[in-house]
């Protein structure tokens, strides 16, 4: 049973910990990894370690929890995500989810590198993510359902709650950034879109297209988490300008824009 495995990791986890009750999780996306190694007095617990945990194959893929304090606030980081386009299944995707909620942990902050959508928007913009599409079928909560973590049937009316929205907005004001504010559209990669895609995912509503945290949120939403998400706008998605997209450029934005995005993280954690 999926629950009697995630109880394991947890166990395994909660006793590393020793008796600090924590109260976020973070979700580093792309280029946003190194936040984790802020963290002070950090225990550092890797994927390998803990027992039912998925575990990464890819080479160099820094896959471990960093806990410790960040802006005075206990905080879990996970430096490294799964992704369902590394082939994962959505349960294997949201497994650190529902080990999260199963330490105790209320609020989970997640982040992410997207393509740009609207034209309005400059690659290097940093969006709250108030809504989001599930354009691909698959669900983390397709199955058995898990009933010691939350309902067959579950509301998504919030799924990024309003309340750390605000609190996003006030640390963004509060550090002088052009936060944007927009809908996260999901496709399952590994490719980028086609024009064709985005133009669909403008006319359907989306700001922003991109290929994770719609499953973490839907989990988090399941357990009652209390859920933001922000994503970065590493390049105008396809279609837009005459250009090709590449990984590279994702990157190059990524590291350009760092030091706000870090920064808007901890300010949230700070007022969150
Ligand atoms: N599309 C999907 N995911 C992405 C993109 C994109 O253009 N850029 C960064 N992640």
């Amino acid at each position: 049973m999926i629950i009697d495995n995630l109880k394991d990791s947890a166990a395994y986890i909660s006793k590393k910990l020793g008796k600090e009750r924590y109260e976020y999780a973070l979700v580093l996306g792309s280029g946003l990894g190194d936040l984790a190694d802020e963290i002070e007095n950090p225990i550092v617990i890797d994927y390998h370690d803990i027992p039912h945990f998925p575990i990464s194959t890819v080479p160099g893929h820094k896959g471990r929890l960093v806990a410790g304090r960040l802006e005075g606030k206990s905080v879990i980081a996970m430096q490294g995500r799964f992704h369902f386009y590394e082939g994962w299944s959505m349960d294997e995707v949201v497994y650190p989810i529902r080990v999260f909620k199963l330490l105790g942990l209320e609020k989970l902050i997640l982040t992410n590198a997207a393509g740009c959508v609207n034209k309005e928007w400059k690659p290097g913009s940093l969006m709250l993510i108030t809504d989001h599409i599930k354009l691909i079928a698959e669900s983390p909560n397709r199955g058995p359902n898990i009933d010691e973590l939350g309902e067959r049937f579950f509301d998504m009316s919030e799924a990024y709650s309003k309340e750390g929205r605000a609190k996003v907005e006030e640390a963004a004001s509060s550090l002088g950034i052009d936060l944007k504010k927009g809908v996260y559209m999901m496709f399952a990669g590994p490719n980028f879109e086609t024009p064709a895609e985005v133009r669909f995912a403008r006319i359907a509503g989306a700001d922003a297209v991109g290929m994770s945290t719609v499953p973490e949120a839907i989990a988090a939403s399941h357990m009652g988490m209390k859920c933001i998400g922000i994503s970065c706008m590493t390049n105008m998605a396809a279609g837009i300008l005459d250009q090709k997209l590449n990984h590279e450029e994702v990157l190059e934005t990524g590291e350009r824009v760092k030091k706000s995005f870090q920064a808007l993280i901890r300010e949230t954690v700070r007022r969150w």
